[in-house]
């Protein structure tokens, strides 16, 4: 039998909750595989910070780069916890895994799924997935403040762009169009951001000219917004930059019947890192504890990591699974473990 090393980060506030459930589809999917989790759980976030005072040591850096998969909950605090203000776990912990890791593509799909409760009346179809860029743009950290706490205070936060971390994710991004519809939208904001929106442009018309398939368009992102509203079934695949990418896939959630139902994957396509699988959402401290998150992001994200390390059948299972199951949730309101239970049960009829 095949052995898959696999990290558990259940992080903080719903975290837990949420991958618990996940965690209990994972094996019943898994179940009659020919193929053994060996699962090793680490304490991080919020609560190890206020434990121990570590973010991300280099031993945990180091040992959880040993598996050959991740599966995270979400990590933070709730925001504005005085105790956790020289804590950055949000960059410590989890920006320092997808840099670190080499995460350079943020996989993000978005389905309306039979029976989802969205708030557009007549969304039509949809089915798009975003690739984020994961390891540059404004995320990277490159910033800094001076004369900080007066009224000359300057902040920056300066965007970092390579050819070679823009190339590496618009040919991915390309790949997963030419599998899919053969629509690909850049979306950025080039009209004001020049440089940045440039090299974008460029790459994307370069490696356009490899794909003659593939129909290939461009929008400012405060339009896509708008689009991502109003005609959804336009997009096939997304591709764009850490931010924006972030931007886009909480509205992306919210129009496919909730962010409790978004996943999404981490990916080193090259293999060299375990990659790592993820809610879209946080740590929602308002209802943390209370069983009221709803596990489907995490379990779907179970599904993007199955289909990662090639087991598609399995994959295949949770997602019908959850597909049926949210088919016939009308408008009951179920605990957490409640609905991870319903969906293990359908996986084992
Ligand atoms: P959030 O996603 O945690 O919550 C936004 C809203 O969505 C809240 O009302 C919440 O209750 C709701 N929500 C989120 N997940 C849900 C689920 N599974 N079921 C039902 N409702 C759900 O965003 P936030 O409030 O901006 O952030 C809270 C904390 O989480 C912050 O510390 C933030 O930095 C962190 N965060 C972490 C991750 C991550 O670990 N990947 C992602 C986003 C935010
Ligand atoms: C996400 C989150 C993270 C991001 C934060 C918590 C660093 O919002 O995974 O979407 O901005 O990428
Ligand atoms: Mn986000």
């Amino acid at each position: 039998a095949r052995t898959v090393r696999l990290a558990l980060i259940p992080g903080d506030g719903i975290g837990p909750e949420v991958v618990a459930e996940a965690e209990k589809v994972l094996d019943a999917a898994t179940a009659t595989s020919d193929v053994h989790f060996e699962k090793t759980t680490f304490s991080l976030g919020a609560g190890r910070f206020l434990d121990t005072g570590d973010t991300l040591t280099d031993d945990d850096l180091v040992a959880i780069a040993a598996h050959d998969a991740i599966l995270l909950g979400a990590v933070g605090g709730v925001p504005g916890d005085p105790r956790l203000k020289d804590a950055n776990i949000e960059r410590g912990l989890l920006l320092k895994l997808r840099f670190s890791l080499d995460h350079y593509v943020n996989l993000r799909p978005s389905k309306l799924y039979p029976g989802a409760a969205g708030p557009l009346a007549n969304p039509g179809e949809i089915d798009f997935v975003v690739v984020r860029e994961g390891t540059e743009g404004p995320y990277v950290g490159n910033g800094g403040a001076i004369r900080k706490g007066t009224p000359h205070e300057i902040a920056n936060e300066t965007s970092v762009n390579t050819a070679f971390g823009v190339e590496r994710v618009v040919r991915y991004a390309f790949a997963l169009a030419e599998r899919r519809r053969k629509k690909l939208t850049l979306v950025h904001k080039t009209n004001v951001l020049v440089h940045a929106g440039a090299i974008w442009q460029r790459i994307v018309n370069e490696v356009a000219a490899e794909h003659p398939e593939v129909a290939v368009d461009y929008l400012h992102v405060d339009a896509a917004t708008i689009f991502l509203v109003t005609n959804p079934s336009r997009f096939d695949v997304i591709v764009t930059d850490n931010l924006f990418g972030d931007i886009l896939t909480d509205l992306a959630g919210a129009v496919t019947g909730g962010i409790g139902l978004a996943a999404s994957g981490n990916i080193n396509p090259d293999g060299a890192f375990p990659s790592m699988f993820e809610p879209v959402h946080g740590s929602a401290p308002d209802i943390a504890g209370q069983q009221k998150a709803d596990p489907t992001a995490a379990i779907l994200s179970v599904a993007l990591l199955l289909d990662h390390l090639g087991l598609q059948d399995e994959a295949g299972r949770v997602t019908r699974a959850v597909e049926d199951d949210i088919a016939s949730r009308g408008d009951q309101v179920r605990p957490t473990s409640q609905i991870g239970d319903a969906i293990v049960e359908r996986l084992q009829a």
